[in-house]
């Protein structure tokens, strides 16, 4: 994620950029920056740039005293990606005359910074931002009549990846430029004045009438107006709207919780977590240039975690030793270093953990890499005390997660598990080429079948009304799918407080059998698949006590019908991938439950974001 907004105008404009980039905190905020041009004494109008790392309050701080007085800007909040939260990784990015922030991952940042280089460019930060403007930079300076919207255009024909910029250029101070690719932008249309925000409620207190980019456009911004051309340089012409939300909606972007907003992102998250990561053509899936141990003498990977990240850790032991045949140990951090962890020199010792500060973790982490061991973490929260303390880290790049209950982090984590799996597979030579073609390009269906699943939220809404009175729910899944139904029990306790349990479906028959009567709702996971004859079973001994089965089933599946009493369809996929799209159904399932029964969603009882004690 990230925030930008952007202002042409006749206002003071520093005020209007640090007022939306609050509105876009929620986005990012690791670093903030503006860059306003300044009238200079040469009769140049060059831009200012004042950035630094941490909270916005921090650049509020730095401006206090020397505020710049132009009315042209670009501000940005930072989700660190390329590079860790620091005052030179903050943007705005600043090359020769061009100025730029940037909100997305641009793959082929090593191809370009390495020509960039050769031709004398000099680099000052660790981010792919900073690419942008020495490209945009080039166009300028080797064509001197070129307009700046041109030379964003040609710059960008060079980039591949995802991106929202908005683009400065010292000398023309009457506009800014903004383009967009997978990553969002939204222009406000002003009355001698024009706005640019990541999101909406940047820009909702100046004007109501927008227009959202699309993929592959190209805007010059200024204040008399707006014009839009493709990636193409043809001109793009479209009715602005007119937003009715509250500012507070907008927020959430006119979802009712963040979670239900989080649990609709998944699919753009997933897609973010294997950009540039997955290769079709290689089949093969690179890990950010990580030099794990040699898995020649690899004897075992040990993962380690807490709630929600722990469950990710169960599936990742399938991912890995399924596809590398490594033994895999998940253990829970709080209980790790607590029973003396018999650790070798060399071992690989994974760390789970979505804020990068969870206590336990950290403290087993630090315990792991004292006793000699190699530690690597998947995390989200970029140079956070875990990745800090791993000799390598593997962001998941879900932007940051606001809700409680953990969804995107916890999907994308199953990605960032799964590519970790795939890279370990090709190496142990387990994966062979074939099944490693075939699972790639199912992974890369993933996001699109995630959307589809979340498709089904109205569905899902008419069941938990049907069921949300329940005492206690059971939740039953197999294999890769048990510690679904883990993470499914979870979900549903800690935003609606009724009592439910996960359990291997195998394991009903030696207890919680006892518990099942016509009051008690089992939620089945029961896709297509190994396994599926077996979860019938326990289906059929849960119907003949009368128990509610709500089922997580293939779409197509024509038997499962006659045995429960509620079917989710999802779509097929292979069975290595289904717990990225079985989990959708129950993370809707426990909010709408929790919705109906009208509790704090994003912030229950007794809870917090980040466990940062013992
Ligand atoms: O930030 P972490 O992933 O290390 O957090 C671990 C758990 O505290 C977290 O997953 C928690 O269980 C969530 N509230 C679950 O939704």
């Amino acid at each position: 994620m990230c925030g930008i907004v952007g202002y042409v105008g006749d206002k003071e404009c520093t005020p209007i950029l640090i007022e939306g980039l609050r509105r876009l905190e929620y986005r990012g905020y690791d670093s903030a920056g503006v860059a306003v041009f300044d009238p200079s004494k040469e009769g140049m109008t060059i831009s200012r740039v004042v950035r630094c790392r941490g909270k916005l309050a921090n650049l509020e701080n730095l401006l206090r005293d020397s505020k710049p007085t132009g009315r042209t800007g670009i501000g940005h909040t930072r989700w660190a990606t390329h590079g860790r939260p620091s005052d030179e990784n903050a943007h705005p990015h600043k090359s020769g005359l061009v100025s730029v922030v940037h909100n997305g991952i641009i793959e082929n940042h090593q191809i370009l910074r390495d020509g960039l280089k050769q031709k004398g460019r000099v680099f000052t930060s660790e981010t792919d931002t900073e690419i942008i403007a020495h490209l945009v930079d080039e166009e300028l300076k080797v064509d001197g009549k070129v307009t700046l919207r041109e030379a964003v255009r040609r710059a960008l024909k060079q980039v591949q990846g995802a991106y929202a910029i908005v683009v400065m250029a010292d000398n023309m101070p009457d506009q800014i430029v903004a383009a967009k690719n997978a990553s969002p932008l939204v222009l406000g249309l002003g009355d001698g004045e024009n706005f640019i925000a990541s999101d909406v409620p940047a820009i909702l207190m100046h004007t109501r009438k927008v227009l959202f980019l699309e993929e592959g456009e190209i805007a010059e911004v200024r204040k008399t107006g707006i014009e839009v051309v493709d990636l193409d340089g043809k001109r793009v012409e479209r009715a602005p709207k007119e937003i009715t939300w509250s500012a507070v909606s907008a927020e959430k972007a006119g979802f009712k919780h963040f979670m239900l907003k989080e649990i609709h992102e998944q699919a753009r998250a997933v897609t973010d977590t294997l950009r540039g990561r997955l290769s079709v053509e290689h089949n093969d899936a690179f890990l950010d240039g990580i030099e794990l141990p040699d898995v020649a003498t690899l004897k075992k990977i040990t993962i380690i975690a807490c709630g929600t990240s722990w469950h990710a850790a169960l599936v990742g032991k399938f991912m890995i030793e399924q596809l590398a045949r490594i033994p895999v140990e998940v253990d829970l951090a709080s209980e790790y270093r607590y029973r003396e962890p018999i650790i070798t020199k060399g071992d690989l010792i994974l760390a789970v953990s979505q804020s990068g500060e969870t206590a336990d973790t950290l403290a087993a982490i630090k315990e792991a890499k004292k006793q000699g061991a190699y530690t690597m973490c998947i995390a989200n929260v970029v140079d956070s005390s875990i990745p800090r303390s791993c000799q390598a880290s593997l962001y998941t790049h879900a932007g940051p997660e606001i809700g409680v209950a953990s969804t995107k982090a916890f999907t994308t984590q199953l990605a960032a598990l799964m590519l970790l799996a795939i890279h370990l597979g090709r190496r142990t030579k387990t994966l062979k080429d074939d099944r490693a073609k075939a699972l790639i390009q199912e992974f890369l269906t993933i996001p699109h079948k995630m959307a589809d699943i979340v498709g089904l939220a109205g569905q899902i809404q008419v069941i938990a009304r049907r069921y949300g009175h329940a005492r206690d729910f059971l939740f039953l899944g197999r294999g890769n799918n048990y510690p679904i139904a883990l993470e499914g029990a979870l979900k549903l306790k800690e935003i609606s407080y009724i009592h439910a349990e996960g359990y291997a479906s195998g394991e009903m028959k030696h207890g919680p059998i006892a518990l099942i009567d016509e009051a008690m709702p089992v939620v089945v996971i029961a896709p297509k698949g190994p396994g599926y004859d077996k979860v019938m079973s326990n289906l059929q001994e849960v119907k003949a006590r009368d128990g509610k089965i709500i089922a997580v089933c293939t779409r197509g599946d024509t038997d499962i019908g006659s045995l429960a009493d509620e079917c989710i369809l999802i779509p097929e996929t292979a069975p290595e991938l289904q717990p990225l799209l079985t989990v959708v159904p129950l993370q809707l399932l426990s909010y709408y439950v929790a919705d109906f029964k009208g509790t704090d969603v994003d912030q229950p009882r007794n809870l917090a974001k980040s466990v940062t004690v013992e």
